[in-house]
């Protein structure tokens, strides 16, 4: 996954009303694993790996790619979102910025993985104006289908892959659909 362009970052933390966004920090280090390790998580993603393997591939000192978040609920890691630009697995694509969630299960259906993506597009809106954002998920995934529609996504197409239909949707600042939310 290529680096999302020319953005400041880290960022200046996001505080939403809720939540902070930011880098990831050394101290992150075990609630990520855990993230990364959760099969409820990984349900729709094709599973989760190995805890083990997830911890060799953890660096104790965290990545500095530009467009991963923490999302941190009373100083806690409870999410992550990755904005990473696309190789181009589909046409549509290519060279575009895709938008990928995960949060802990204990933080689901309370609304904050719809809080801090809004707070997370309307970010990069401020870094890469005018640049839309692409999104693929499982049809099968309903809260990540509920959770795309809400942020504004409108879906381009649906394919098959991964034995699974998939379905790729478009955010465009400013248009219909996108809630323009103001980041505190
Ligand atoms: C996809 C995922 C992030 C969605 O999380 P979520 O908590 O369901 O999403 P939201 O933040 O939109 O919250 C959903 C619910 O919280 C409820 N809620 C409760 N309190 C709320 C509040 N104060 N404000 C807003 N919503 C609130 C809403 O009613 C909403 O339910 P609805 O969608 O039925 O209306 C989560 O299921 C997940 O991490 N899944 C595993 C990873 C994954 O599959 N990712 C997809 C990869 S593309």
């Amino acid at each position: 996954m290529s680096e999302l362009g020319s953005v400041t970052w880290p960022p200046v933390p996001i505080k939403t009303e809720r939540l902070v966004l930011r880098a990831r920090l050394a101290r992150d280090r075990e609630a990520y694993i855990g993230l990364l390790a959760s099969p409820e998580v990984h349900a729709y993603l094709g599973g989760a790996r190995p805890r083990e393997e997830v911890e060799r591939e953890v660096p104790g000192i965290p990545e500095t790619r530009s467009g991963r978040f923490v999302v941190e609920l009373d100083g806690e890691l409870i999410g992550h979102i990755l904005l990473t630009k696309e190789t181009g697995y589909l046409p549509q694509a290519a060279g575009k910025a895709e938008l990928g969630y995960l949060f802990l299960p204990e933080a689901w259906g309370r609304g904050y993985a719809a809080e801090a993506c809004r707070a997370v597009l309307d970010w990069f809106a401020g870094e890469l104006p005018g640049e839309p954002v692409v999104l693929a998920t499982q049809t099968a995934n309903v809260p990540s289908m509920r959770l795309a529609a809400k942020l504004g996504f409108a879906e381009v197409e649906r394919f098959e892959a991964y034995g699974a239909e998939q379905w790729f949707g478009m955010w465009n600042p400013g248009a219909p659909g996108d809630p323009g939310i103001t980041v505190q």
